[in-house]
């Protein structure tokens, strides 16, 4: 990035008098040589590590390989910390948070010294986050996310973090599974570094990444353990150095091309419906042209390829061995179902990127001639009086006999509420209830938590039910499964039709058709409204407050209104 002929970071480091004194003598605080101040690259490595983040806690040891590959180059590294935001223990929920990680990343890319970053991330509200940030100040990046952890292994089988969760839970309710073999599962599902190795929300963001062209091939799978995770970052850091020196810049990567790949890639890989909120988050902070309708009609020719959980068997160490994305993204090159020019951070196109992508393991990437699930079989966006904004729903995680559906509603106004109740035997419940979840979305929770798929009541899993239909304005985690209806828009909330829905009513779900219908007349659903009162504020200050007051829907990607859009890198004003 030049800035009147130079690189940005000159204004600071090639600064005479008070100003440049400053701004060069604090950092040889730290020990660097006054050569690092000659005008070279200036890289800073935005790391999400943190004990908090338990996914992303070795991004520390990624980002001194980073550092490697950017003195390789010519470069001049400085590793700073962005939030980080760990899935599994931040209440309400990481999502409240995802905005502020992109605000913070954003403003310290643009208020620092930098001509290009290195993004790392790893669990799921990093990667977009940190795609947000890039997209808003546009310097040139690259992103190297964490990797997935090894295979859990329990009992001489594999079990996928995240996914094994629901079924432990299930089996342990059903009395299939005792106390003490669920502790001990706990211990045999995270057994190594790197975020969750099903095709969750974080294994799907970080492939998300590299079909939007913003990390190299094969940074989606690499384990979190493998060298080659190592050598990859190190290469990245190389990388970037070269595209501070030609300006190729995210958004000239991260075209309307390059969404539409990785929507498709998503179909492909089975990947987390929570893709499409940070999708359409990212590409509204490039003025990118994408809609929720955009992920049904790009993704209905799709089939899915890739054989993991939740959608499948596999884990994403079996497919990284099996050849990672380039042999996906390869398959649906040839069949034409890829945009082969759109141009990555390798300065090629995503085609030459992977032309030459071998597959290893058929039972793990199938074909497209002989896919895993046929075309169509991805996240379908539904519409109907209940869902007048879209909702969502992830048909290879569901019941294909639940997929056109009518019962009769049995509404909870918090997940809490359900699970007072949810044990009870009396409950008055069968597999054909559609159970309805609301007042989870961005604004109503806040932060649009992955609550939406509740375990089935008990008696229904004492009697061997597995799945049943539950429709809920919240989001659900990309490792769980089950015929649920997510994203429904507007929320209840925000005044949305769920809000006005009442234990008894008949809804009919019809995947096929892409409709989501509450069987209540305009009539009576006006006067429904009418008497409808908006819940409390959840908060009279801070963050809370802030986000509950701008957040977008899940339609529009729940990005703040007033984050949309990009600034630029520009800082005209010093400090000194
Ligand atoms: Fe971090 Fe799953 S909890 S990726």
């Amino acid at each position: 990035m030049t800035v009147n002929g130079g690189l940005r970071s000159t204004q600071w480091f090639g600064a005479t008098g008070r100003a440049g004194m400053a701004h060069r003598s604090w950092m040889r605080s730290q020990g660097f040589t006054p050569e690092v101040f000659d005008g070279r690259p200036v890289i800073g490595i935005a790391t999400t590590w943190s004990e908090l983040a338990p996914c992303n806690v070795h991004l520390h040891r990624v980002a001194e390989s980073v550092k490697r590959g950017v003195w390789q180059a010519g470069g001049f590294p400085l590793e700073f910390p962005a939030m980080a935001l760990g899935e599994t223990l931040l209440r309400p929920t990481a999502m409240l948070y995802r905005n502020l990680l992109a605000m913070e990343a954003e403003e310290l890319m643009r208020a620092n010294p930098l001509d290009g970053v290195v993004l790392l991330s790893g669990c799921d509200k990093t990667t977009p986050g940190l795609l947000m940030a890039a997209a808003s100040v546009d310097l040139p990046a690259v992103m190297v996310t964490g990797g997935p952890m090894l295979n859990g292994k329990y009992q001489g089988t594999d079990v996928g973090s995240g996914t094994a969760v629901w079924r432990f839970e299930e089996d342990l309710v059903a009395g299939r599974m005792t106390q003490e073999e669920c502790w001990f599962a706990e211990g045999c599902m995270a057994r190594s570094n790197g975020h969750c190795m099903t095709m969750g929300t974080a294994s799907t963001m970080a492939s998300m990444a590299e079909a939007l062209g913003m990390q190299l091939p094969y940074s989606a799978t690499w384990p979190a353990v493998d060298a080659r995770r190592y050598e990859t970052a190190q290469r990245a850091g190389q990388v970037v150095v070269g595209l501070v020196l030609e300006d190729l810049r995210p958004s000239m990567i991260m075209t309307r091309a390059a969404f539409e790949n990785a929507i498709r890639v998503n179909a492909a890989i089975g990947g987390s419906t929570n893709a499409v909120i940070h999708l359409l988050a990212i590409a509204g902070r490039l003025g990118v042209p994408l809609s929720l309708d955009d992920f049904d009609v790009l993704a209905r020719d799709v089939p899915t390829l890739v054989n993991l959980q939740p959608s499948g068997a596999y884990l994403m160490e079996d497919f990284c061995y099996a050849g990672g994305l380039p042999a996906v993204m390869r398959e649906l090159v040839d069949a034409g179902l890829l945009h082969a020019g759109a141009v990555t951070v390798t300065g090629s196109g995503i085609g030459a990127n992977v032309a030459d992508a071998p597959c290893w393991n058929r039972e793990v990437i199938k074909t497209v001639a002989e896919p895993f699930q046929p075309a169509g079989s991805g996240t379908a966006v539904l519409r109907g009086n209940l869902a007048p904004g879209g909702a969502v729903i992830k048909q290879s995680a569901s019941s294909p006999h639940l997929l056109k559906h009518r019962g009769r509603a049995l509404v909870f106004d918090s997940p809490a509420d359900y699970y007072a109740v949810s044990n009870d035997p009396g409950l008055d419940v069968d597999e054909d209830t559609v159970l309805v979840i609301r007042y989870c979305g961005p604004r109503g929770y806040p932060g649009m938590p992955e609550v939406s798929n509740v375990a089935l009541p008990r008696k229904l899993l004492q009697r061997g039910v597995r799945d049943m239909v539950r429709i809920c304005d919240g989001r659900m985690s990309g490792t769980a499964y089950g015929t649920v209806v997510l994203h429904v828009a507007p929320e209840a909330a925000a005044g949305g039709p769920l809000a006005l829905v009442r234990t008894g009513d008949w809804i009919t779900l019809d995947v096929p058709a892409r409709s989501l219908t509450l069987e209540v007349g305009p009539e009576e659903l006006a006067g429904r409204q009418a008497a409808w009162q908006p819940p409390a504020p959840h908060a009279s200050r801070g963050w809370t407050r802030l986000y509950c007051e701008h957040v977008l829907q899940a339609g529009q990607g729940a990005d703040l209104d007033f984050l949309v859009g990009a600034s630029g890198h520009e800082v005209p004003k010093d400090s000194h």
